[in-house]
């Protein structure tokens, strides 16, 4: 049931370029220049009229929703916040009618995201679930919702579901863009080219995997890592480092690049290894001086870079190619290599990767 691959993790990184097909399927229509998705489209009015929208989610799931708030924000001109479901619900938020509330679940099943979505709708929003498993508790107890398609994930760390949360997330942004008129034709069908350009793309940067694995060789053995990035990819800073924590026990965090300096700099010496996001669109030239900051604290840097950079090459100890995409589309991509440096990270660690110490597949507990 692996399909010859080692773990169901790997097995399912591996999945991404079909699992991704598998969410824009149907809705993303090229020849038409159009995106169909019968849940936007039978309360269209509802979302465009927002006065916000809130995101609530946790894990891997809110991060997917920081990328959304980024790519929601320029395409729908909509304001959105992003909140941990855990906080949001405790917090005597200010919900109103005027709200949308799109709640992110790869289960559907997390107590803290179910609790927060009733109680939006206790206070009249409008609920939207994004959700993975089909008939699942959060897909039942939202207004309308849009699934991932990503197929079951069975590794307890999150893979296919955030790329595939992205994706459809994404197609939403677009719709809405679309029907406000608030994105260009060329603009619009750009992005549905380059969205379906996306798995052969992904299935590129899943080719790096003996690269991949050199690096982790040499870090395995220490006991910290940073994650940079800016913009679109800070949360998959947040993500890599998430990921690298759950399976293979290393400690490592996730920080906006230009928040370095604001701290974490302090931690820097010539033992830390730190990734930086670093692709061509999206402030490049900002990160490039990030980059100059750890070097000349003498840290190990691992760039993650788009095909054929030769400035951050010439800086960083060790980088990892991905495919050109348009800005709003990078996170798809720049994801791969992180998935797949804490998965070999953790098999040489000896660590049980489809099931972590301490963590279950679904939280279905406060
Ligand atoms: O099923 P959900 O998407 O609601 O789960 C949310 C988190 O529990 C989940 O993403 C968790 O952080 C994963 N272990 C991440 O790999």
């Amino acid at each position: 049931e692996k399909n010859g691959f080692d773990h169901f993790m790997l097995k399912e990184i591996h999945e991404q370029p079909e699992a991704i097909k598998d969410t824009y399927r149907g809705r993303l229509r090229i020849n038409d220049g159009i995106i169909k998705m019968a849940g936007i489209e039978d309360n269209l009015e509802r979302i465009l009229n927002a006065n916000r929208i809130i995101i609530v989610a946790c894990g891997t799931s809110w991060h997917a929703g920081l990328v959304a708030e980024y790519i929601f924000e320029d395409l729908v001109r909509i304001p959105v916040e992003v909140e941990y479901a855990s906080e949001f619900r405790y917090r005597n938020p200010i919900i109103t009618s005027k709200d949308v509330v799109i709640a992110i679940s790869q289960s559907g099943e997390t107590a803290d995201t179910l609790a927060a979505i009733k109680l939006a709708k206790q206070n009249g929003a409008f609920v939207f679930g994004v959700c993975n498993v089909v008939g699942s508790t959060i897909a039942r107890e939202s207004h309308a919702g849009a699934y991932t398609h990503a197929g079951p994930e069975i590794g307890v760390a999150s893979t296919k579901a955030f790329t595939t949360q992205i994706t459809v997330l994404t197609l939403i942004a677009l719709k809405l863009a679309q029907s406000k008129g608030a994105i260009s034709k060329t603009e619009f069908h750009n992005y549905l080219a380059e969205m379906e350009a996306i798995p052969t793309k992904v299935e590129e940067s899943l080719k790096i995997d003996g690269h991949i694995q050199e690096i982790a060789s040499v870090f395995k053995d220490v006991p910290n890592f940073l994650y940079l990035g800016r913009g679109y990819n800070f949360p998959v800073a947040l993500e890599g480092a998430l990921k690298l924590k759950e399976i293979s026990y290393i400690h490592a965090e996730g920080y906006p690049a230009a928040e370095m300096k604001h701290g974490p700099i302090a931690l820097i010496d010539e033992q830390m290894p730190v990734v930086v996001i670093a692709t061509k669109k999206g402030h490049y030239e900002k990160v490039v001086s990030n980059i100059q900051e750890i070097k000349s604290r003498k840290g190990k840097i691992i760039g993650i870079v788009t095909e054929g950079d030769t400035e951050v090459k010439s800086m960083a100890d060790y980088v990892i190619e991905v495919p050109e995409t348009i800005e709003g589309l990078t996170p798809l991509l720049t994801t791969i290599p992180l998935q797949l440096l804490s998965y070999h990270i953790a098999v040489m660690r000896g660590c049980n990767v489809d099931q972590p110490r301490n963590l279950a597949k679904s939280v279905t507990v406060e």
